[in-house]
């Protein structure tokens, strides 16, 4: 394994996201060894600190993934602290001394990527002095992440892209989407182009619905000034959701490389159905939690957050019915739905197939019995987190004299050890973007579709001001009304809490 030579520039260096995932993320690719020796990093902030209390932070935020702290202690020495208001010219004038003399000292062969993890307002500014102050002059490449939001509608997103756009090239541009980088999500296309079972009938003839549930039982934590702004369509559906659906709908890519699966998700992205107002009320829902229990503990009501208007009417969970009008998807619903403080983190797909033509069972006048002889219909559920793996519920025959169906479930999850030593999604993505792999982040046509189609559905909401917002008890899977979302097309929803996993301590 060749190490990576980089120089990385980290724009809030003192922030949560670093500390919680990018030197972790970057630790572990040292103790891997794609990291080695050549490598540095500088992490730029506001706040005045010396290289010495940066390596303090950045060794506590890797303290528990060490075995000793000599080796925290190499590691950080490849971190360097440079205090930078992004508005002064002078400053990215340090910031180009600094980064040529890391580059010679540490033979970084030029490379320099950027990692953006700040206010998206301050992005245009930022990039324009790389690029007017010479950081960008080094031989190597010039690569830069950009963390969401991207943008908060279309508009926005297409203002920030253009000034992004007028320093780096699109390929240069590697939008986050942490979704992409966990292991189950990529496994979506295992699953799908490597068993022709499931490639076979993938689409309307064999699929009643897709659902896609991204259950999250935390609140808004800290967060509640940026999530009162944003609510639930942006901050999950916008990204999150209309990435893992463009996965599951895309048809199959010529080869498995970027440009052709970004091909294939744009196109499905482009298929979604648009809908107007009246539309957006027939197919979405939102709503706001109330006060309610998870696991005996009482939480209180969204309104009743620190830092969030008791007038808001921001929504702290979507369900919504999409179509995707192709051939390949023509007629079947994808529902999906996200929410905070649902019953528990749960993050599953299920694709529920049709059920067959013609019950052979049914031969019984008595309804009971009737009922047991109704093959209930396949369903592969793909477990994204926090357990991972798929299932697939087929029917069989209960053992006895009698001929009673029997739902069975062929189930497979990775074990705990698996999980705990896959490496994190953001490891995954910043090694990718090293490696100059864009496949999982996300191409800007895919952004701006899943605006368009969001703003839309934002729009519809923002007009009505006055229709009450429906609520959902704190612990429950969402309000009624994503319920009946469901059983207007004869439907449910599949997911269902995951007791076995709950019972052994499985989940948090
Ligand atoms: C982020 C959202 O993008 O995803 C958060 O801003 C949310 O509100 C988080 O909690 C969920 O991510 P994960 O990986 O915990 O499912």
């Amino acid at each position: 394994m060749k190490e990576k030579k980089v120089l990385i520039t980290i724009f809030g260096g003192t922030g949560d996201l670093a500390q919680r995932k990018l030197y972790p993320s970057l630790f572990r690719l040292y103790q891997k060894g794609q990291l080695k020796e050549s490598f540095a990093v500088i992490g730029t902030a506001r706040r005045p600190w010396s290289n010495e209390t940066y390596r303090e932070v950045v060794m506590s935020s890797v303290s528990n993934l060490t075995a000793s702290e000599q080796q925290a202690a190499a590691f950080a020495s490849h971190f360097y602290y440079q205090s930078h208001d992004v508005n002064d010219t002078n400053h990215y004038d340090t910031l180009k001394k600094l980064a040529n003399q890391l580059d010679e000292e540490y033979g970084l062969a030029g490379n320099r990527l950027f990692y953006l993890a700040m206010s998206p307002s301050l992005f245009g500014t930022i990039v324009h002095h790389l690029q007017s102050q010479g950081l960008l002059e080094s031989d190597g490449y010039h690569r830069v992440i950009i963390e969401k939001p991207f943008g908060t509608d279309y508009q926005t997103a297409e203002k920030l892209n253009n000034e992004i756009n007028e320093v780096f090239d699109e390929s240069e541009i590697y939008r986050i989407d942490h979704y992409l980088g966990k292991e189950m999500i990529q496994s979506i296309s295992a699953v799908r182009f490597a068993n022709s079972l499931f490639e076979a009938v993938w689409n309307n003839r064999y699929i009643d619905n897709v659902q896609i549930s991204l259950a999250e039982n935390l609140g808004v934590e800290e967060r509640a000034g940026y999530y009162d702004q944003s609510g639930a369509l942006k901050d999950m559906v916008q990204n999150h959701i209309f990435q893992v659906l463009a996965l599951l709908a895309m048809d199959p890519p010529a080869a498995f490389n970027e440009e052709e699966i970004r091909n294939e998700k744009i196109k499905a992205l482009r298929a979604i159905r648009m809908y107007d107002a009246e539309e957006v009320a027939k197919n979405f829902v939102r709503a706001q939690y109330v006060q309610g229990k998870i696991s005996g503990r009482t939480y209180k009501g969204y309104k009743e957050e620190d830092q969030v208007n008791p007038e808001s009417r921001t929504e702290t969970f979507v369900a919504g019915r999409l179509f995707i009008d192709n051939f390949r998807w023509s007629g079947v619903p994808f529902y999906i739905r996200t929410g905070k403080r649902m019953t528990e983190k749960g993050t599953r797909i299920n694709i529920v197939f049709k059920s067959v033509p013609i019950n052979l069972f049914n031969h019984s006048f008595d309804e009971e019995e009737q009922n047991a002889q109704k093959p209930e219909p396949n369903v592969l559920t793909i477990y994204i987190q926090p357990t991972e793996g798929f299932s697939l519920s087929l029917n069989g025959k209960e053992v006895g004299p009698n001929f009673n169906l029997l739902p069975v479930k062929l189930n497979y999850r990775n074990s705990a050890e698996i999980i705990a030593n896959t490496p994190e999604a953001y490891e995954k993505l910043i090694l990718d973007c090293l490696s100059g792999d864009g496949t999982n982040f996300t191409h800007w046509h895919e952004v701006s579709q899943s605006w368009k189609i969001v703003d839309q559905i934002r729009q519809a909401w923002d007009a009505d001001t006055t229709s009450p917002i429906p609520t959902y008890a704190a612990g429950t899977m969402g309000p009624d009304e994503a319920f009946h979302l469901l059983q207007e097309d004869g439907f449910n929803w599949v997911w269902q809490p995951d007791h076995w996993y709950r019972e052994h301590g499985e989940l948090s």
